[in-house]
């Protein structure tokens, strides 16, 4: 690896990884800012997306692109679908996908389109450093499927329909566009999240509550990840 990608969505997602640094290089592109940093002689670029899929697939596109990174890992908070799932629990994607992707009137399924797949896998290698990160430091840490859409879900009817047509763990509003980009480029590539509702009818008001410090609890573990890579 010669340089690491670290992507949030929102700024409170990325604020608690900046905290981590002392000199960083602000480099403001595509209406965006990109903060370069090193940890142990490893370069790293830090930003945020702004929200959902189109933003996500920019900034991912632009740090491979233009800034040269050749490994990305993404972190921030989701929507629990899974009912084990608490606010505050982590969870990587061993695969992700579009939930609100939708051609099935010409007889596809859900989150598929030609040329593409429903469910795109993360690095099995980050993943295997990430769980012993994890045993090490005794963090619970469940792997499992990430669903992704242009939409915050706060319905009990919307959740039910992406577990019951992906199985989803968990949801949010960036990770499968990330991974969409990244194995089309050939990037390595990890999704972290820490849930901060259960996207249901609380969920906007869970959100408020918890958003900084679950993204916290997400930055603090990714730091640790990123110390043994
Ligand atoms: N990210 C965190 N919670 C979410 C939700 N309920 N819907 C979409 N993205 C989210």
């Amino acid at each position: 690896m010669n340089k690491l990608a670290i992507m949030g969505a929102m700024q409170e997602e990325i604020e608690p990884l900046l905290e981590n640094f002392e000199n960083v290089k602000v480099t403001e592109y595509a209406k965006n800012k990109y903060y370069e940093v090193s940890l142990d002689g490893l370069d790293i670029v830090i930003a945020h997306s702004k929200i959902g899929k189109v933003f996500a697939s920019l900034t991912a596109t632009t740090m491979i692109e233009k800034f040269g990174c050749d490994t990305l890992l993404f972190s921030g908070v989701a929507g629990a679908v899974n009912s084990e799932l608490k606010i505050g629990d982590l969870i990587i994607a061993d695969k992700l996908c579009q939930h609100d992707l939708d051609i099935t009137a010409f007889g596809h399924p859900h989150g598929y389109v030609p040329g593409g797949d429903v469910f795109v896998e993360t690095s099995k290698e980050l993943r295997e450093v990430a769980k012993e990160v994890a045993s090490e430091n005794g963090l619970k840490v469940i792997e499992g499927t990430i669903a992704t859409g242009d939409q915050f879900v706060h319905s009990t009817q919307r959740k039910d329909f992406i577990l019951n047509t992906f199985k989803a763990d968990a949801l949010e509003m960036e990770g499968a566009s990330v991974a969409v980009v990244c194995d089309s480029l050939n990037i390595p590539f990890f999704i972290l999240r820490a849930i901060s509702d259960s996207a249901d009818m609380e969920a906007n008001f869970d959100f408020d509550e918890f958003l900084k410090s679950s993204a916290k609890i997400s930055a603090d573990y990714l730091i640790q990840i990123v110390k043994k890579l």
